[in-house]
């Protein structure tokens, strides 16, 4: 029993350091799902996945498949992916359209889009006399398709917490809501829209892993360091060759992993948030003067005015985490959400987003980016899985008992509760040490006992 092992979770975090059955213990994987990944606003998809009515996506959430789908009414529901009769999954696919109901595959009950029963086959002569006789049976929640506790929308990204109470998603993001914001802003009509497909990862490994490593800006310059280099040197024999600005963008993606050393991530910062989230500054030199850019900006210019333009285009970010499921590079668009699905085993979905009303060729960064960076063939990424991979084979061994987060530990500057690196301390742990007071808070002995 895990109460008996671990009466209380949040024990094993200190200031600076983290045990490591935090990472490798399948019943505090459980506790973990509950307390947190079911319970806080978690990042379901983008509106413009379900563009039409019946048009359905499937995500996890926790350990719930859920639908993200869209009603006639024009509404994002978000449902439990289960039939109320036998339990059936109702949608098998991941995405597709549901046309103007649900419809179970086994015993053909159906269902309107936000969930409520529409017709029981020969309801009347089956149910007559029992709890689901006609009379009730649309009344009664034993045959709907049960919805998400709570559904809210920021900019067309549609989050869905399975606790009733609980912050609002706008309390809940706090500052963090830049990382929409940024995106959406830097379109010129002011909204994104999803490209579908994304890259699905499934890493042997825990979930804390990816999100720790997002803001970790100790090791791009060390695990990248090889991919970096080699890109760097071809950049430089085009450039011999080529006329400023002609060396194409997506070299200047990799080589930045070289030429950005540990010293100069020190140049940014980390600003950590109550809840987990943390921003990571620093924009990786990806506002050049090429022509594409020009055109956009002329764009950006003619709809915003000059001023709000550099306002827009000036927001000092490099990365927006969001604990416990999210990872958002707004300057380019890029979003990764984390899945887990066991304790050693987490699904990434890797997307990205193309900002409406801008060039072609803007997006064609973005999808650069996407390619070169993010996606699971480039060897950016493949780098990060297979220390994703080696660090849980590593924290499963008895080898060591802790994780340690000690780096520039007691140097933050704390105001108000935000938390920041110190100055010249780009490269601290703070964004570990904040992940890891919310797991602590949230799985807390006390926060299980009033749930
Ligand atoms: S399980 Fe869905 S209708 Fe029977
Ligand atoms: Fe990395």
């Amino acid at each position: 029993m895990l109460q008996e092992r671990i009466p209380d979770p949040s024990k094993l975090v200190e200031p600076d350091r983290v045990r490591k059955e935090v990472y490798t213990d399948a019943q505090l994987f459980d506790l973990e799902m509950a307390r947190i990944h079911e319970t806080v606003w978690i990042y379901v998809g983008h509106e413009s996945q379900v563009p039409r009515s019946g048009d359905y996506y499937t995500a996890q959430v926790g350990r719930q498949p859920m639908i993200l789908v869209r009603g006639s009414d024009g509404k994002v529901n978000v449902l439990y992916n289960r039939c109320p009769h036998r339990g059936n999954m109702i949608c098998g696919d991941t995405k597709g359209n549901t046309g103007e109901f649900f419809r179970c595959s086994y015993h053909a009950w159906t269902f309107q889009h936000d969930g409520r029963l529409k017709n029981i086959p020969m309801m009347e002569s089956g149910y007559q006399g029992t709890r689901l006789e006609r009379a009730n049976a649309r009344d009664n929640p034993d045959c709907n398709m049960k919805r998400a506790a709570r559904v809210e929308s920021y900019r067309g990204f549609v989050f869905a917490s399975l606790a009733k109470d609980g912050p609002t998603l706008k309390e809940f993001l706090g500052p963090a809501i830049v990382a929409f914001d940024d995106m959406c802003d830097r379109a010129p009509d002011g909204e994104v829209e999803i490209v579908p497909n994304c890259f699905r990862v499934i890493q042997h490994s825990n979930w804390k892993l990816f999100m720790e490593n997002q803001i970790d800006a100790l090791h791009p310059s060390v695990t990248h360091q090889s991919t970096g280099r080699a890109a760097h040197e071809v950049e430089k024999q085009l450039a011999k060759k080529a006329k400023k600005g002609e060396v194409p963008l997506s070299y200047h993606m990799l080589s930045a992993f070289a030429t950005v050393t540990i010293d100069k991530w020190d140049n940014f910062q980390t600003i950590n948030y109550p809840y987990g989230h943390c921003i990571l500054t620093g924009y990786m030199g990806l506002r050049p003067q090429d022509p594409d850019t020009l055109a956009y900006d002329k764009i950006m210019i003619k709809k915003y005015g000059k001023q709000r333009f550099e306002e827009i285009i000036g927001v000092n970010i490099h990365h927006v985490l969001v604990y416990p499921g999210l990872s958002v590079q707004s300057p380019l668009q890029q979003l990764r959400a984390v899945r887990p699905l066991g304790v050693d085993r987490t699904l990434t979905e890797i997307w990205h987003f193309r900002l409406k009303g801008a060039p072609e060729a803007i997006y064609r960064r973005s999808l650069a980016y996407y390619n070169l960076v993010n996606s699971p063939a480039t060897m950016i990424n493949a780098d990060d899985l297979e220390n994703f991979w080696k660090c849980h084979q590593g924290l499963s061994t008895d080898g060591g008992d802790w994780v340690s987060f000690a780096r520039h530990h007691g140097r933050d500057v704390e105001k108000n509760g935000v938390v920041e690196s110190g100055p010249n301390m780009g490269t601290s742990e703070a964004p570990m040490r904040n992940q890891m007071k919310a797991w602590a808070r949230y799985m807390s002995a006390a926060a299980g006992a009033t749930r």
